[in-house]
């Protein structure tokens, strides 16, 4: 862990994955008197209530700052946060609330990009000066610095708040802890880290550019047995997972700016790759085909990617090796082509990782199969896994399994998770984490055959 905190330091001249990039910057979270350890048994979020009862209003006795108190309002701006799910890139989701006499009396979130931060919405939903003795609860550590919209901490010391309780502190290693510093030497009375891994964990996409220098977070998701598995010998994957799981894909498709899937899976399942959640309408991020040879472009019946009504969305990325004539086809129909020079038919995975940093896509969920996502993993281009796990065997050893590609012959060697998290979803189990390349990574050079 100590390593992983060296780590932080934004790695400016390489857009490589900082592997140890997502864990909150402990070290900067200046110890707080009023700061109290962290409650590691509440670090799923209630969906279904977070606003405080009376129980919890009443226990907010004046000056007695222990974190479990504050934690009722910090999981409604938690909630606040959320409504943005997806909507802020490259900004954080945040949300804000203002308390009076333990009752809240306004609240807010930031939006969108280039729209008013948390707490300057807040401030103006009260639409007066706050209450002498007023706090503002924030998900994340107020700007110090003056951007498009004015750095937050001015706001807070304008407005006369008596105290800020703040979940995560700023991920950014240049900025972090200076908006406490701040509102501290203007008199505010501050109290930091509640609900904080909850807080931190709601942005892994923007605390992942802020420890990188800006680099996207490139993240991949299986869905397998308990033997490790995406698809029977026959190709037969759906579905593995029940009706929650995918549900929950779908969540994690609208927070990402862009999917990716190899050529065989768009053969394979010809998907749509649209995040549709019930009650909200249907929402296409940046669909991305990784294609050498332009293979998928072959086949008098196009899959839907390249014909539907979101085919502007769809980004196909080739080799020369594929052929000038099948890249006009896809441009005529609207489909983009990022064709990139590789001496094989395989395109760079760090390549990819700096094209999508300068076409400001910041964060990419790849979707499989498997020879993508070992690819990916072989190039050490993976910063965050998510295994969905089915309670299924398939026990056949010609499945296909879910990773491969590498030699690990010690367990010094494995890829390990950190910042773990683990939620049942029906019968099924989501582990999730941020991805920890060994020293050593071995590539397996037969995995896929020669390229
Ligand atoms: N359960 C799940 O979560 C899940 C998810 C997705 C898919 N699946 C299943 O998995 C199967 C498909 O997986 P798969 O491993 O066969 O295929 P895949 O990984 O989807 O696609 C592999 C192909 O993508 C192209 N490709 C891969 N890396 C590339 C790179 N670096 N540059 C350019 N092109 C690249 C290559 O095409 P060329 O060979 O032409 O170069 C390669 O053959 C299907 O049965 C599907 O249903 C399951």
């Amino acid at each position: 862990m100590d390593s992983d905190k060296a780590n932080l330091a934004p790695d400016k001249d390489s857009l490589a994955p900082n592997k140890d990039n997502l864990a909150p910057n402990k070290d900067n979270l200046a110890p707080n008197k009023d700061s109290l350890a962290l409650d590691k048994d509440s670090l799923v979020p209630d969906k279904d209530n977070f606003a405080p009862n009376k129980a919890d209003k009443a226990n907010l006795a004046p000056n007695k700052d222990n974190l479990a108190q504050h934690e009722p309002f910090m999981r409604r701006a938690l909630e606040l946060a959320r409504k943005a799910w997806g909507r802020t890139h490259p900004n954080p989701m945040v949300g804000a609330l203002i308390v009076e006499d333990g009752e809240i009396v306004a609240e807010g979130f930031h939006a969108r990009d280039g729209e008013a931060h948390a707490e300057r919405v807040t401030l103006d939903a009260l639409g007066r000066k706050p209450k002498p003795g007023a706090t503002l609860y924030v998900t994340l550590e107020p700007c110090s610095t003056h951007g498009r919209t004015g750095a937050c901490c001015d706001a807070i010391r304008e407005a006369g708040l008596a105290r800020v309780v703040a979940g995560a502190t700023d991920p950014n290693p240049a900025h972090a802890g200076r908006g406490f510093d701040r509102l501290r030497e203007a008199g505010i009375k501050v109290i930091t880290g509640v609900l904080e891994r909850d807080c931190a964990g709601l942005n892994l996409i923007f605390n992942h550019a802020m420890c990188t220098g800006g680099g996207p977070l490139i993240a991949a998701k299986s869905a397998m047995t308990l033997d490790g598995k995406i698809a029977t010998r026959a190709a037969e994957s759906k579905w593995i997972t029940g009706p929650p799981a995918r549900a929950d894909v779908m969540r994690w498709r609208r927070l990402f700016p862009a999917i990716a899937i190899g050529a065989g899976t768009l053969l394979a399942d010809n998907p749509r790759l649209t995040s549709r959640i019930e009650g909200e309408a249907e929402w296409c991020p940046w669909r991305i085909v990784f294609d050498g040879l332009l293979r998928t472009v072959m086949p008098r019946n196009l899959p839907s990617l390249y014909t539907d009504e979101f085919r502007d969305r769809t980004i196909v990325v080739t080799t020369p090796h594929g052929g000038l004539g099948y890249m006009r086809k896809l441009r005529e129909m609207g489909v983009r082509v990022w064709c990139m020079e590789s001496p094989t038919q395989r395109n760079s995975l760090g390549g990819f990782r700096k094209k999508c940093a300068e076409e400001k896509i910041t964060g990419v969920f790849v979707e499989g199969g498997a020879q993508l996502i070992s690819e990916f993993l072989q190039e050490r281009q993976i910063d965050y896994l998510f295994a969905y796990t089915a309670p299924m065997l398939f026990a056949d050893g010609r499945g296909k399994s879910a990773y491969s590609g590498l030699r690990t012959e010690h367990l010094t060697q494995a890829v390990r998770l950190a910042d773990v998290r683990h939620e049942s979803l029906g019968d099924d189990f989501l582990v999730r984490g941020r991805v920890v390349y060994p020293e050593k990574l071995q590539v397996d050079e037969t995995a896929f055959g020669l390229r």
